[in-house]
């Protein structure tokens, strides 16, 4: 065992999630209304972040916010006027939905003062997180729930220690949306060791089709890392910078790994993905999935929609 791997298996229960962006491709929804804030059916995409943390035993989740981000507060505080109307009312059912995003997590927040960058971004969480590991989530990325990629994270941790990080293959016309990386097959199916990442490639320089998608699970080491990052892409404090240097170098706590994910993913991060997301999601639930399935069919027969 290298001096990398030392401390393998310590357990993960910190989750990160950095909601300071502007959501500037939602606007005029976000011009006074987070992007996280965005229903996806009838949650908020928040939410379904939160929840996912939850089920991998992530149960104290730090969020990393900004100006404009109160109603993320209130959503995962209690609203007692409400509680108190529908329980006089005798709506139990919706009672359980209010109460729900209340009763999930330990909630904490931090705001990100001047956003420079998603590296920034975790950086920001040190005083939170200490000395552990733990996962960043970002929120335009949906996980479905029956398609668990942060246990299979948190268990190549256990396996390998370090930093472990999604992916996710894609068409080669994709991968300059993502951060890449350069990585080599382990013994195990779809685990990869991370010799190298970078940033946003074009596409002829993009060294695989393997795209980092919105989770990570991070060794406490990236903290040091990160105050040592200069700007990158976008003259912004990259995340992938610091992994970067985490997967090439040697040290207490370095080292990367890959789970390259093949589960459903649902991305919100622009309108279109949002919208697909939501007609996903939504045609898959018990009380409206049937009659929306039902009326999509009928309605892409009918040509609406084309015709102008
Ligand atoms: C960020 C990361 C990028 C990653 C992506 C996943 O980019 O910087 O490496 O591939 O998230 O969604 P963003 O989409 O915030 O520009």
């Amino acid at each position: 065992m290298t001096e990398r791997d030392e401390r393998p298996g310590r357990t993960v229960r910190k989750a990160v999630i950095p909601a300071a962006g502007q959501g500037t491709r939602f606007l005029p929804a976000t011009k006074a209304m987070p992007k996280e804030m965005l229903p996806v059916v009838d949650t908020p995409a928040i939410q379904y972040i939160v929840e996912e943390a939850v089920r991998a035993g992530l149960t104290d989740v730090l969020m990393i916010t900004g100006r404009n981000k109160r109603s993320l507060e209130d959503h995962f505080d209690r609203n007692v006027e409400l509680e108190v109307g529908l329980e006089a009312k005798g709506d139990s059912a919706k009672l359980a939905r209010v109460q729900e995003s209340t009763d999930l997590a330990q909630v904490h927040y931090v705001r990100q003062g001047d956003p420079k960058g998603l590296g920034h971004a975790v950086a920001v969480a040190e005083q939170h997180v200490g000395d552990e590991p733990f996962v960043v989530l970002l929120g335009d990325d949906i996980v479905d729930a029956r398609d668990p990629l942060l246990d299979a994270m948190i268990a190549v941790r256990e396996e390998h220690g370090g930093s472990v990080v999604a992916f996710m293959e894609v068409p080669e016309d994709q991968i300059h949306l993502y951060g890449c990386a350069v990585a080599e097959p382990t013994g195990t199916t779809d685990v990869v060791k991370v010799s190298g990442l970078v940033e946003k490639p074009k596409r002829e320089e993009a060294p695989s089709n393997l795209a980092i998608i919105g989770r990570y699970l991070l060794d406490p080491a990236v903290f040091d890392v990160l105050r040592e990052t200069p700007p990158g892409k976008g003259g912004e404090i990259q995340l992938t910078d610091a992994l970067q240097v985490l997967a090439s170098g040697d040290g207490p706590g370095y080292g990367v790994h890959g789970v390259v994910f093949r589960g459903r993913r649902y991305d919100t991060g622009d309108k279109l993905d949002y919208i697909k997301a939501v007609v996903r999601l939504a045609s898959e639930r018990s009380d409206i999935g049937s009659d929306l399935r039902e009326w999509l069919g009928e309605f892409v027969a009918s040509g609406a929609g084309s015709q102008d």
